[in-house]
């Protein structure tokens, strides 16, 4: 897909009090940039921002960080987050998960969301690239350190089903609370992201779990 460059981006990245320029420098600082020693949780491929401002609004003695990799939409995310006043418990920046290790120290992260990520429905050739593929769970345990947990939507049967087998096959995570009709369940407290909003719309049945990683199963 192409992303059009937005004229007012620039100005919103140079502005915006919410962006981390270079996250690099507060890997191991995230308590003292917040100025509290409150839980730091955050999301992976933020898009527009709905679910993460969200949250933060809901939740004050929660830090949250989001984190997309296309700069051209975080910006969107970052007008969203202004045009909705939140707080200083959200930060925004802009990377690829793959680099995750380069921006928090082991254990300084108590939760990830992965909300809607790409399905690569080709799994052969693109396994890999899923954000639930055991190469990525190596580096999200990495951040957590000694445990962590990680709450995961998707609209993609495919990826559901990948996910639920990469998870199942490492033996320090364990899943729990698996709905496979999320908005037809008894879970409580949803927020919805833009594509979940989207998707359910069409009458998609949302899946979702949740896995809790410990070093010392
Ligand atoms: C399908 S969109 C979902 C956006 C949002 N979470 C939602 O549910 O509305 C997936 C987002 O993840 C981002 N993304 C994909 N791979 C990523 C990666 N490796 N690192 C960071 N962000 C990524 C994409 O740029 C895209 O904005």
């Amino acid at each position: 897909m192409r992303i059009r460059r937005k004229p007012w981006a620039e100005n919103e990245f140079n502005t915006n009090k919410n962006y981390i320029q270079n996250p690099y420098d507060l890997k191991g600082k995230w308590k003292t940039f917040f100025n509290n020693s409150n839980p730091i949780h955050i999301e992976i491929g933020c898009g527009k921002g709905q679910f993460i401002t969200t949250m933060s609004k809901l939740n004050p003695d929660i830090n949250y960080i989001a984190i997309e990799r296309q700069s051209m939409v975080i910006v969107s995310a970052l007008k969203n987050g202004r045009e909705k006043n939140v707080g200083k418990n959200l930060a925004f920046f802009t990377a690829d998960v793959e680099n995750l290790r380069n921006f928090f120290e082991p254990s300084e992260i108590e939760r990830i969301y992965i909300n809607f990520c790409d399905p690569w429905p080709n799994k052969k050739k693109w396994a890999k690239r899923r954000l639930t593929h055991r190469n990525f769970l190596k580096i999200y345990s990495d951040i957590f350190g000694e445990n962590g947990e990680l709450f995961f939507k998707t609209d993609s049967r495919i990826l559901f089903e990948f996910s639920l087998n990469e998870f199942e096959s490492q033996e320090n995570w364990k899943m729990k609370n698996i709905c496979l009709d999320l908005h037809n369940s008894e879970f409580e407290g949803n927020i919805m992201t833009e594509y979940e909003e989207k998707f359910s719309s069409k009458g998609m049945p949302i899946f979702r779990l949740e896995a809790n990683f410990n070093k010392n199963i």
